[in-house]
Order: structure tokens, then C-alpha cells, then sequence
């Protein structure tokens, strides 16, 4: 039997199994492709808070992270939230801890507490608001009079505190994915590509963001890509991205920045264990409901934004 007689008998298992639990699978855009291919909705983490607050089904199944699973059990507590593999989290959310935040506040005091949602939920209900990279000039620019600290990304911080002018405080963490990808590897791509445009992962060091064409979240990158008379767009993100990219767009050459920035975790959840998760009904992803409620009102200001 072939590879792919193996995904069909796997994916119809899963297709059964998740009409038969009522549950709805939400992917993120770094997924695996054939994880990717299985999603009733794949997305950036805007898009997939926003289907998770949304469905009706009483069951998410969250090919994604640990904090994207989290916040989709913050956004429907009545839900049972899984992650099919617990061990599939974000380096970067964790780089700031829920204590090491509060020292801090008290540090600054007072400061409006902008957090990206690449955190846990204790971080989120230590913070004043949550932003993606979808909409974190928005949401900046939503934040009144006062110091802003910004958490954990300190390049989508910076990105952000240049384009509207406003400094903020940056917490020192980073995406180890992103950091990977350097200028030379856009302007080689550049130079060998006349007329090829860049899209860039605002996680990206300054000096990459420095030499892009447009600044995008994954999914502002997709719409760019279907809207632009551009045909080589060169992909400054995470390479999961490429296949919905290349799939929606047939006619378009996508290059990737950087080959070797892959998401090690993003890439932990496959057909097998989404397929276990449906049977075994866990990983179940919980946050205690004291953290729940005040992570909530960060995240809900940022959906209103
Ligand atoms: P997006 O919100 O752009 O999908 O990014 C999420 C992420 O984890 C980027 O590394
Ligand atoms: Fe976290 Fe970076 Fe992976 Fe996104 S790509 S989940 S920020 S480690």
C-alpha cells in the first residue's frame, strides 16, 4: 500500500470520527500540508481565535501550538479544546513567564501591558490586551496615554513601536524560527529575481523586516498573494506557508526566504495523532477558570479592536 492509500484511509477515519464527536479540526498555516488539507478552516492565529469563538461544534481539535489551543479554550470554555500533541508549544511564549510579568509591572508601574498572543494564559491575564501580528499596530494604536510594555516578541514589538511612532518597552524574547532568516537571504533572492516581491513575518529580526517589500501576518501574506500582479513572490515565514500559498495560487512562483526556517513544533501534530486525539478524546486543554476569566478580557479587547 502506497503513502498516500495510507493518508486516504487515515483521513477517512478522521473525517468519520470528527462527524461522529461533533467536533470541528482548525489548523494553523504552518501545519503539515496533509494536516493542513483536513482542516475545516486554516489560518492565522486572528483568523483561528476568531473561528474558535465562533463555532458551534462541541469539540476543536487544534492542529497548531499550546498557546493557540489555549486561547481557543479561553475564547469556548463549554468546549472541549485538544491538542494532538501536548508537546507542541512556542518557544518564544515561553520566554515570558506569569511572575517574571509581574515583577516587571511592578517595575514600570502602571504600564499598559500589550501581550502578543504568542503566550500562556497566565501571561495573557497579567496583561491589559493581546494582540497577532494581524492587528498589533491596531491594537497599539488602541492603548491610551502611558508606557506600553510589550510581550514576549521584541521584533514585532520594535516593527510595531517604529510604524506608529510610539516607543514602547520591549520584553527581550523572539521567535528561534524566524531568527534564522537573514537580509542576504532576500536580497540574493532579490537580485536573482528581478521584479520578485518580499513578504515578511514582522517575527523577523529589524534588518529583515529593514529590506522587505510588505510586512505581513501569514494570512495578510496569502490575501497579498492572490491580490498581487506580482509571479515570484519570495516567503519570509515559517515554510509551512508555501503549500497553501503554491495551492491557491497556480500561477505564481513562491520562493522561501530561508529553507531552514521550520517550526519544529508547529510540525509535532501529524494525520496519526489528530486521528488518536478524535479516538482517545485528549489531549484536553484546560486554564483554570480564575486565569480563564482575566486572560478573557485581554483577548476579548483585542477582538473588539
Ligand atoms: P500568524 O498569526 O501570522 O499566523 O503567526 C503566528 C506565529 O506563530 C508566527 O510564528
Ligand atoms: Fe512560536 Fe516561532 Fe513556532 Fe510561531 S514559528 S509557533 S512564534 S516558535
Amino acid at each position: 500500500m502506497s503513502a498516500a492509500d495510507d493518508n486516504i484511509e487515515l483521513v477517512n477515519k478522521i473525517l468519520r470520527l470528527k462527524e461522529q464527536r461533533n467536533a470541528v479540526i482548525l489548523a494553523h498555516n504552518y501545519q503539515r500540508p496533509e494536516v493542513q488539507d483536513i482542516g475545516d478552516f486554516v489560518g492565522d492565529s486572528l483568523e483561528l481565535s476568531r473561528k474558535a469563538a465562533e463555532t458551534d461544534a462541541e469539540v476543536i481539535v487544534f492542529c497548531g501550538v499550546h498557546f493557540m489551543a489555549e486561547t481557543a479554550a479561553i475564547l469556548s470554555p463549554g468546549k472541549t479544546v485538544l491538542l494532538p500533541d501536548e508537546e507542541s508549544g512556542c518557544p518564544m511564549a515561553d520566554m515570558v513567564t506569569a511572575d517574571e510579568l509581574i515583577d516587571k509591572k511592578r517595575e514600570l508601574q502602571g504600564a499598559n501591558v500589550v501581550c502578543y498572543v504568542n503566550s500562556s494564559a497566565a501571561v495573557k491575564a497579567e496583561s491589559d490586551i493581546c494582540c497577532t501580528s494581524a492587528n498589533a499596530v491596531k491594537v497599539v494604536q488602541s492603548v491610551g496615554a502611558g508606557t506600553i510594555l510589550f510581550v514576549p516578541d521584541q521584533y514585532l514589538g520594535l516593527y510595531v513601536s517604529t510604524l506608529v511612532n510610539r516607543p514602547m518597552v520591549l520584553w527581550p524574547g523572539f521567535c528561534p524560527t524566524h531568527a534564522k532568516i537573514q537580509p542576504g537571504d532576500i536580497t540574493n533572492l532579490k537580485g536573482k529575481y528581478p521584479g520578485s516581491i518580499a513578504l515578511v513575518h514582522p517575527e523577523c529580526r529589524p534588518e529583515v523586516t529593514d529590506v522587505a517589500d510588505e510586512v505581513l501576518s501569514t494570512g495578510g501574506m496569502l490575501r497579498f498573494a492572490g491580490q498581487t500582479a506580482a509571479k515570484v513572490l519570495i516567503i519570509a515565514t515559517e515554510t509551512g506557508l508555501l503549500h497553501r500559498l503554491k495551492k491557491e495560487n497556480p500561477g505564481k512562483t513562491f520562493l522561501p526566504a530561508a529553507p531552514a526556517a521550520l517550526c519544529p513544533n508547529m510540525k509535532k501534530i501529524t494525520l496519526e495523532k489528530v486521528l488518536w486525539a478524535l479516538e482517545d478524546m485528549k489531549p484536553v486543554i484546560t486554564v483554570p477558570e480564575e486565569t480563564r476569566l482575566r486572560a478573557r478580557l485581554a483577548v476579548d479587547k483585542m477582538l473588539a479592536v
